[in-house]
């Protein structure tokens, strides 16, 4: 069931989106070699908790952190470690969710540690590219498969993969509410976007193949061809505009070539 929100339930979820934002920056900055995942997620933890907010992964299905950190060929989903210290070259993504005042924020950017390699970099901006694609058809009237496909294509274009097996989702009052949100389509089919709907769009794109596997510890996906993977997400309402406002990007205005 997709639950729509009204003009002072996205309010809300504004400023959960606001105080994501502030944490993620923050974490963007921590990233250096000789970081351990581990100590970003406690860095997290404490920003969150800090401004009053409670971190929505910890616990959620018995998961054991406040923040996912999947590196190089991990997709999502990468439980952090006091064992696993960053190295110059590696690209982490970082995913985080809270929930302030009973809303939920969803937000993750991939990064480099220090220098990366042409192809890292590539990786990354076209994962940035893709959902910008995409999140400019999130707009009332167009359909689901209108923003998969946006996904796609730019992705495919530039010789990457999307990940099938891992979506993006409604949310609200809950992390994962309907819809799911596919990161591949056909332009026309699926859902029709409404104002007032609250989506997390989050392409997960390799550079390789784009079929993965779990490792044992039942969370981490990783690349089948342990390729390169990059995730990008926001949470995004469709505003009583009926357009995309990214809520987990505060101040930011669309541009014509976006
Ligand atoms: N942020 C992830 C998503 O986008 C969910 C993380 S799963 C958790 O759907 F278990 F880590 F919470
Ligand atoms: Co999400």
């Amino acid at each position: 069931m997709i639950s729509l929100k009204n003009p002072d339930q996205i309010a809300k979820m504004r400023k959960s989106g606001a105080l994501l934002y502030e944490v993620l920056q923050k974490l963007r900055e921590a990233v250096k070699p000789g970081v351990s995942t581990a100590a970003l997620d406690a860095y997290a933890e404490q920003l969150i908790r800090k401004n009053h907010a409670i971190p929505s992964f910890l616990h959620y299905e018995g998961y054991p952190a406040s923040i996912c950190a999947s590196v190089d060929d991990a997709v999502v989903h990468g439980i952090p470690s006091e064992k696993q210290i960053l190295k110059e070259g590696q690209i982490i993504s970082i995913d985080c969710g809270l929930v302030l005042d009973g809303w939920q924020a969803d937000s993750a950017f991939t990064v480099g540690v220090g220098e990366i390699s042409a192809e890292a970099q590539s990786l990354i901006e076209i994962t940035e590219q893709c959902f910008w694609k995409a999140a400019r058809q999130c707009v009332a009237g167009n359909r689901l498969g209108d923003v998969g496909y946006a996904c796609q294509s730019w992705a495919e274009s530039h010789g990457c993969g999307v990940i099938r097996d891992l979506t993006g989702h409604g949310i609200g009052r809950e992390m994962h509410e309907d819809p799911p949100v596919y990161n591949f389509g056909t332009p026309g089919k699926g859902l029709r976007l409404r104002k007032g709907m609250t989506i997390a769009v989050e392409p997960m794109i390799s550079a390789g193949d784009w079929r993965v596997t779990c490792d044992a510890d039942q969370w981490c996906y990783r690349t089948r061809d342990r390729s390169l993977c990059s995730h990008y997400e926001h949470t995004i309402a469709i505003n009583e505009s009926g357009l995309p406002e990214i809520l987990t990007y505060p101040g930011f205005v669309w541009k014509e070539e976006e």
